[in-house]
């Protein structure tokens, strides 16, 4: 990872040739590594997103009264590109993250980008960057949409001006511990999302807040936390960065997106894929007394990807999931993974080869 960290000096990324680059892909985790390009494009109250262009990565400045930094209006996105054996860039659904960061915006009061731009800027982005993705199996470049309200704010109220920007990094697997499945822990004390908040909306305001509890898990040995609805404690949400699945015999279970739970993309994709591999799907209700009945449970978002939980700690009893080879976690995730990367056929038209 040292070697991978020295590769991201701006000041020398710039004048690396490809080879070099390719050379230190081992051991990519989930850590930023500034790459050479950023997409920046601004919007104002009249609801106009303005065409932006590619600027060098790096800082850039704010008015210390932003609506951003004093009130926290702001969204972010994430997709990955994936390089193909013939060369080509792959994108996964990117207009599902255009549509989902419009609704943020609504609820957020900000202009959103129109799909076309949000999509165009994400080719851009990855493209100019592209010495940066990984070679196939090795990971993906994570694309990183941010709208953020930029303007000068004192008394609350909306920002004038907002900021669509999309950074880029290569990544590899998000929690430490790889591939291998993850010791969940089911939080009581906190809660994540609030009914009728914005626990759905992919809000900045919404991940700081489960740092407290993620880290006191971690100090504990666990992965993450479990976290349960606010109002009754007795049903599944979704873990602090990624949503949750459970499996009984044939049927795939997960909490339905009533307004407090994130619509994740992958989510989506595996609730559309599952049905084709002879699985019965429910979104629905999950009580968490249906932990202790299921064979399988595994965790689905864009960083996390399809990861197999191996135990969920509930209250004093630690409970053990099926993982690895045969497991239907393990069927999905490399049926998505092989549409994602060009080697299983794109039969829903989800990929934008560039
Ligand atoms: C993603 O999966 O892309 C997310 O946005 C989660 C983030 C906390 C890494």
């Amino acid at each position: 990872v040292s070697s991978l960290q020295r590769v991201a000096e701006p000041s020398s990324s710039a004048h690396r040739e490809d080879e070099e680059v390719e050379e230190e892909w081992a051991g990519l985790g989930f850590g930023l590594m500034p790459t050479d390009y950023m997409y920046v494009a601004k919007g104002s109250e009249d609801h106009h997103f303005a065409r932006g262009q590619l600027s060098l990565f790096g800082n850039f400045q704010v008015s210390p009264s932003a609506g951003v930094l004093n009130y926290g209006q702001g969204l972010f996105e994430g997709t990955k590109a994936y390089r193909k054996e013939n060369g080509h860039l792959l994108l996964f659904r990117p207009e599902q993250n255009a549509l989902r960061m419009q609704m943020g915006a609504e609820r957020m009061c900000m202009p959103a980008p129109s799909v076309d731009l949000f999509v165009n800027a994400l080719k851009q982005t990855a493209l100019s960057n592209r010495r940066w993705v990984p070679p196939p199996s090795k990971g993906s470049l994570y694309l990183r949409p941010l709208l953020i309200g930029t303007g000068p704010v004192l008394g609350l109220a909306p920002a004038p001006e907002c900021t669509f920007l999309i950074y880029a990094s290569p990544v590899g697997n998000y929690f430490k511990e790889g591939t291998a499945p993850l010791n969940l822990y089911v939080e009581e004390e906190y809660d994540r999302a609030s009914r009728r908040g914005t626990g759905s909306v992919k809000t900045i305001s919404n991940y700081a807040p489960v740092l407290m509890a993620q880290m006191r898990a971690k100090k504990r040995g666990f992965s993450d936390v479990l976290y349960l609805d606010s109002q009754t404690k007795k049903n599944l949400e979704e873990v602090s960065s990624c949503n949750i699945f459970i499996v009984k015999g044939k049927t795939i279970a997960t909490p339905a997106t009533n307004g407090t739970i994130l619509a994740g993309i992958t989510r989506k994709s595996v609730v559309e894929i599952a049905p084709d591999l002879g699985y019965q799907v429910e979104e629905r209700v999950v009580g968490v007394d249906e932990l202790a009945e299921a064979d399988e449970v595994f965790c689905t978002g864009t960083a996390v990807g399809v990861a197999p939980v191996g135990t969920i700690t509930y209250r004093d009893t630690r409970l053990e999931y099926k993982t690895g080879n045969g497991t239907i976690c393990q069927k999905l995730s490399s049926t998505l993974v092989g549409i994602q990367t060009g080697t299983v056929e794109d039969s829903r038209g989800w990929i934008h080869e560039i």
